[in-house]
């Protein structure tokens, strides 16, 4: 069975040292040794100042939104995993849905903009696919109207604007490690942000509010990240830039033999891009479900990223349509690609797809 990612397992032996270190320290949670290691060498590796490792990427949302106050209306991109709306909503936090660009996928800055109210407080862009956002028209619109920016960076793991990371754009940016991402902690996540007043503000939220023995100043929950997880992502970040490269020989060969069979998703020319997705756009649904089923019977699982598109959603209201979205959603498919994938699984893919294409 081939599935849409696998997730990557690194050497079993390097592991069992870290937790090694783990049982003989008995330091299991709470901001221990490996969490602080990890995020000093998170800090390096992606090029930003302040990183704060969490539980998972949905909570890293809530967190920003909780750091930063965000109130009432927030406008946000209905192309995305479920929890961008859904962590809006279990914050009393209203998603305004602004329609995508229909080539890059991400929200377009031109329909945010008509869509600011009074009782606007943010924007929440995501870098789909890890393709980055226009973040310079978004900080355009964001300082006109004093709104905050949180950008859902869940897929933009080590990527570059204009050679600086993209994720130190915006108030805050989260990330989500996954076990299905391109670098992952099992479950786990992370803040990027700049304020280094904020990063305290976090760091007490993300641990009950908790301020010291006697204080304890906000309403926080439990979104530590453990020894464990701390110890997978020690061992990932090892292997990243071989994983990275594998995916771009994987992505390169999709483009080349699906060339004029299916589209592409048009990336930022002032971006790198870290292949962590290879997401194809077919001319109709029929051709898609046609395509799906052919692989489907030899057993390899593509999936509908991302279907439904969120502004169909039945709880939220007042009911929104965003015709792009709603378009592209129905006609995408991300297919398989991860480090492990044989030159034959991936030529048994695309001669499939050639065929019921
Ligand atoms: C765009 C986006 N945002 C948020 C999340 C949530 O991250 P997590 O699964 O770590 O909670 C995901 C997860 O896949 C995602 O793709």
């Amino acid at each position: 069975m081939i599935n849409v990612t696998k997730t990557y397992l690194p050497n079993k032996e390097k592991y069992k040292q870290y937790i090694d270190e783990i049982y003989d320290n008995g330091w299991l949670t709470n901001n221990g040794p490996l969490v602080q290691r990890l995020e000093k060498r998170l800090a390096d590796y992606l090029g930003v100042k302040n990183i704060v490792l969490v539980s998972n990427g949905t909570i890293a949302l809530e967190i920003a939104y909780r750091t930063l106050g965000l109130k009432g209306f927030v406008i946000t991109t209905p192309f995305s995993f479920v929890a961008t709306t859904s962590s809006l909503v279990t914050n009393q936090l209203l998603p305004i849905f602004a329609d995508i660009d229909q080539k890059s996928f991400n929200l377009d800055p031109k329909s945010v903009e008509k869509l600011i109210t009074p009782n606007t407080t943010g924007i929440l862009p995501v870098h789909v696919f890890g393709n980055a956002c226009e973040v310079e028209e978004i900080e355009k619109i964001a300082n006109k109207y004093n709104l905050k920016v949180i950008y859902d960076a869940a897929h933009a793991f080590d990527v570059k604007y204009e050679g600086e990371s993209v994720l130190n754009y915006g108030d805050i940016s989260t990330l989500s490690f996954h076990a299905t991402k391109l670098f992952h902690t099992i479950e786990g996540g992370a803040l990027i942000i700049n304020d280094d007043e904020l990063v305290q503000k976090a760091k007490y939220l993300i641990n009950f509010g908790i301020k010291n023995a006697e204080e304890i100043p906000h309403l926080g929950t439990n979104a530590k990240m453990n020894e464990f997880e701390a110890a997978m992502g020690l061992c990932v970040l090892d292997d990243i830039e071989e994983i990275k490269n594998k995916r771009k020989i994987i992505s390169d060969i999709y483009k080349k033999e699906l060339k004029g069979l299916v589209s592409f998703q048009e990336q930022n020319v002032n971006a790198s891009e870290n292949y962590s997705y290879v997401p194809v756009v077919f001319r109709s649904e029929e051709e898609l479900l046609k395509v799906q089923k052919a692989l489907n019977e030899k057993q390899i699982f593509p999936r509908r990223y991302f279907y439904p598109s969120l502004d169909t959603l039945d709880y939220i209201e007042p009911k929104q349509t965003c015709e792009i979205s709603r378009d592209i959603s129905k006609r995408i498919l991300c297919l398989p690609t991860f480090a492990e994938l044989t030159c034959n699984e991936q030529n048994t893919i695309i001669s499939t797809m050639k065929k019921a294409l």
